[in-house]
């Protein structure tokens, strides 16, 4: 596996590597600073990014790399340059790539072109290396035995409710999306995809328009903005409307399983899709999870660029 361009293109054995890396780093993020030793990494954004970008610079730094951030505006792709010409010069400088943008599309034409690793960090459509910070924090807080437990997104069926469908299908979890039907369900190709990884890791994949009866017993609430990057602000007051009933009320949380935790890939908006209560309370783990960003993107960096990946 050269790429990380989708959730999907990790195997379970891949998944649990990484997570297993990503937690030796949490205990000693040094423990492997010189493997990048006079290597760079490109990170290219074309939306915003807090943790993103943070997480990627800080994470080649403590593999003792050089992080190259580049907005999107200047690069010569803005005016004209072909993906294909960007990636092979990418490669020639450069030891792997973290791109953010719009269209998956873009992203899949460089890890084509590219000759080094291509990471996704974030498209319309997917959110990989969210799901890895997600999951170290999912073990942490239950262990590898997840039998019986229920793992609940509520809200926009966007990126991220793709990305945790399809890497909870992965891991043979049951997780639900909890979402309006219509125009903000869950890409039907995705929910797709995602069942027939579940039919061969023993995960249950479950899409509802019920945020209470997704909500009953769950171990993991989990939510994300409703209006991302890049959504219509046309659409704004139709979407708030038919997202209200899916935000994370103290009494949605009040229905889960006496252990459960809350979970957030943040940015958030507090009384929007979370309530104060919930995101600052006691089950809250948006801190933890948040702070793995970095020690998974670390891990990611260290396999792919040794190659040892292997893809599903
Ligand atoms: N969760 C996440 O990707 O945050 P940023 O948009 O700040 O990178
Ligand atoms: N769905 C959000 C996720 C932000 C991390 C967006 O794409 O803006």
């Amino acid at each position: 596996m050269k790429d990380l361009l989708r959730t999907a293109d990790l195997s379970r054995a891949d998944v649990e590597l990484l997570l297993n890396t990503a937690t030796d780093f949490a205990a000693n993020p040094l423990r492997s600073n010189t493997a990048l030793a006079n290597k760079s990494v490109a990170i290219y954004m074309t939306k915003p990014s807090t943790r993103t970008r943070l997480a990627s610079e800080t994470a080649v730094a403590h593999l003792g790399g050089t992080p190259i951030f580049i907005r999107g505006d200047e690069l010569q792709l803005g005016r004209g340059e072909t993906i294909a010409d960007t990636a092979r010069i990418i490669s020639g400088y450069c030891d792997a790539l973290i791109i953010r943008t719009f269209a998956q599309s873009d992203v899949n034409e460089l890890g084509a072109n590219a000759t080094v690793p291509v990471i996704n960090g974030l498209t319309d459509d997917d959110h990989p290396t969210q799901l890895l910070a997600d999951w170290v924090t999912i073990r942490e807080n239950f262990g590898a035995d997840i039998a019986g437990r229920k793992f609940v997104y509520l809200g926009d069926g966007n990126n991220m409710a793709h990305a945790w469908l399809t890497m909870g299908a992965i891991m043979g979890a049951h997780v639900v999306a909890a979402t309006p039907t219509g125009a903000w369900a869950p890409d039907a190709k995705v929910v797709a995809q995602a069942k027939a990884i579940a039919a061969t890791t023993g995960a249950t994949i479950e899409v509802t328009n019920d945020p209470e009866a997704a909500a009953k017993d769950a171990s993991v609430l989990y939510t994300d903005v409703w209006m991302s990057m890049g959504d219509p602000e046309a659409e704004r007051i139709e979407k708030t409307k038919a997202l209200s009933p899916f935000a994370v009320s103290q009494q949605l949380m009040d229905l889960t399983a006496k252990d459960s935790i809350f979970m957030h890939c943040l940015p958030a908006h507090r009384e929007e899709e979370v309530a104060t209560s919930v995101i600052d309370g006691p089950k809250s783990v948006i801190w933890r999870e948040a702070y793995h960003r970095r020690t998974t993107i670390q891990a990611l960096l260290y396999h792919l660029t040794r190659g040892e990946l292997q893809g599903r």
